[in-house]
């Protein structure tokens, strides 16, 4: 008895979870749009991020060092280093819960 209330209940878990979020999880978000730059580790240890010099998210100092609404901002806006767009600005490829999604997902980084 107990097991079937246990199926029944995640599967209206399930359907409800599906038919309210059509955002993408950070995990592929991150794997399509991010991992080129930043690793699929975080580590930034990826041509283009050695090449960036991108911090390590691994790195519980690196984390310390920056606000969640830090990892929104920039994530929305992009970075722009001596006038030079170093990263895009994501707001218009990502809905805003999305962005929001990519702060969970990179502080899940440190090791
Ligand atoms: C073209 C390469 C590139 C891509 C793609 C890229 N970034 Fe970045 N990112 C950078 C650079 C360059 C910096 C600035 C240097 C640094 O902070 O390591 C940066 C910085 C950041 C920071 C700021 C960290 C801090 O210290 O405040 C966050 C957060 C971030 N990126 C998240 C993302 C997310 C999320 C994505 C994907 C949606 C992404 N980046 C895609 C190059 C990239």
């Amino acid at each position: 008895m107990k097991m079937h209330t246990k199926i029944i209940a995640a599967s209206i878990t399930f359907i409800l979870g599906s038919a309210l979020s059509f955002a993408a999880p950070a995990s592929e978000n991150w794997e399509n749009s991010c991992a080129k730059c930043h690793g699929a580790d975080g580590k930034g240890q990826t041509k283009i991020g050695k090449k960036l010099k991108l911090k390590d998210y691994s790195d519980a100092a690196v984390q310390a060092a920056m606000t969640d609404e830090e990892i929104i901002k920039v994530t929305s806006e992009g970075v722009i280093q001596d006038g030079k767009e170093k990263m895009k600005g994501f707001k218009g490829e990502f809905s805003e819960s999305e962005i929001k999604d990519f702060v969970a997902f990179i502080r899940a980084f440190k090791a």
